[in-house]
């Protein structure tokens, strides 16, 4: 179901061009003059962005069942003529065969490549770029404004065990891998455009092999990462009533002394974690089908499934191509694999932040893995909670234990 929805959402990011270049025009133009080859008026109306049928052209690709015999005139074409042969191989028609390389290799020319390159190397990486400047932006804002969440009661000195080592391994494996993940992605995505011009090809050549060498290697953790996060906080961050109380006030972000209660994580915790559990499984789900290339494709499929459910249709984004050729797989893998990186990284910005400068007290959870008692009661009542009930039904050493380094 999310490889659903998250494959609906590219569809209705992607499909645009290809239903673009697909549909059909509306009149038929007078070709006579041409003797039926493209006119002048479908080169211009090409140029405007306009809707082309072509056709004309990718039918004319010959008849090898009417062939001259050998030995007549162009007997040798078997049939085709040889821009009737381009255009077969241009079209993805030709008959091919290949002694190496299996499918991808009888593509010699992908003719809806172009438009994969022109949204690479345009809207993604513009949008992209943008995404992840506002929201620094918005975080400096925040910060200006907000300044530091404090702890607002007294600090009592003694301290709470939230994470236990496992979690805290879970986590840094998650966030290292991700971090470096991030940089080199965007290296190897933006850096003909940013990096070139500043420090020159031999710079950028270095490196982009080593940050695709990088990339490649440390997705590993980060999905072992992802995957040990899963297990150990997905009974947490079931949703629940108190969620609804926790985002009413805004989980008291904005406004001082408000302390809305909640569990060990919040509802907004809950939203990153879900967030990174569906988006970081669905990058990775892509990423394995770009690190082993043409062996894992998933998007034919998962349009016949969508087209079934008729929301493309529904949406009018016409009927999604359910035959795609081995490199239009990929490249739907790359954009989708970028598109919801982009969005993950703006998502963890604002967890970096919220975990470190953000909110006195919170980075303690992670680093040391024991919180101020006062920070739990304010951010995580329920759960300070909890524990004390439990530690009191035990009778053994108190939930909270006098912190040495006061
Ligand atoms: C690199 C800097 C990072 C810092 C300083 C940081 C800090 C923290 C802290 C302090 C917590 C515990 C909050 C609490 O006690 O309630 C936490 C939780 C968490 N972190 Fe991070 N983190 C970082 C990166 C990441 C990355 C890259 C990811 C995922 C890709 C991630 C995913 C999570 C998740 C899912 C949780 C649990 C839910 C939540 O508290 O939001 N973190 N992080």
């Amino acid at each position: 179901m999310p490889r659903i929805l998250l494959s609906l959402v590219l569809s209705v990011l992607l499909a645009a061009p290809l239903a673009a270049q697909e549909a059909p025009g509306t009149a038929a133009p007078d070709r006579t003059a041409t003797g039926g080859a493209q006119t002048l008026e479908d080169i211009l109306a090409r140029q405007r962005g306009e809707t082309v049928d072509d056709s004309f052209r990718s039918g004319a690709t010959g008849d090898p069942d009417s062939a001259a015999s050998m030995a007549s005139q162009l007997g040798t074409l078997g049939g085709s003529s040889d821009s009737e042969v381009w255009r077969a191989l241009r079209y993805g028609l030709a008959d091919v065969t290949v002694s190496a390389g299996g499918d991808p290799a009888r593509v010699l020319m992908q003719d809806r490549g172009m438009w994969w390159l022109e949204f690479r190397q345009g809207p993604l990486i513009t949008y992209g770029g943008w995404l992840l400047l506002g929201t620094l932006g918005l975080l400096a804002l925040f910060y200006l404004i907000r300044g530091r969440i404090r702890i607002d009661g007294e600090k009592t000195g003694r301290t709470v065990t939230r994470f236990k080592a496992v979690e805290r391994f879970a986590h840094w494996l998650m966030a290292g891998s991700f971090v470096v993940l991030a940089i080199t992605g965007l290296i190897v995505l933006m850096g003909r455009m940013f990096i070139i011009p500043a420090f020159g090809h031999e710079a950028f050549s270095t490196m982009a092999i080593g940050s695709k060498w990088i990339h490649n290697n440390i997705s590993w953790a980060f999905m072992l990462g992802l995957v040990m996060v899963f297990f150990l906080w997905v009974l947490h961050n079931i949703p629940n009533r108190t969620d609804l109380k926790w985002l009413a006030v805004g989980g008291g972000i904005f406004s001082k002394g408000v302390h809305p209660p909640a569990k060990k994580f919040n509802a907004g915790q809950k939203l990153i974690f879900w967030a990174v559990i569906l988006l970081g499984a669905s990058i990775s789900a892509s990423g394995l089908s770009l690190l082993f290339p043409y062996e894992l494709p998933m998007f034919a499929k998962t349009f016949v499934v969508l087209n079934d459910t008729g929301l493309p249709q529904a949406l009018g984004l016409g009927t999604l191509p359910e035959q795609l050729a081995p490199h239009e797989e990929m490249q739907f893998a790359q954009l989708w694999h970028a598109i919801v990186s982009f969005l993950l990284i703006a998502i963890i910005l604002a967890h970096i932040y919220i975990g470190s400068v953000g909110m006195e007290g919170a980075f303690d959870a992670m680093g040391s893995g024991e919180v101020e008692e006062q920070w739990a009661r304010e951010h995580h009542g329920l759960w300070l909670d909890e524990i004390e009930q439990e530690e009191g039904k035990n009778a053994a050493a108190p939930a909270a234990k006098a912190n040495p380094a006061e």
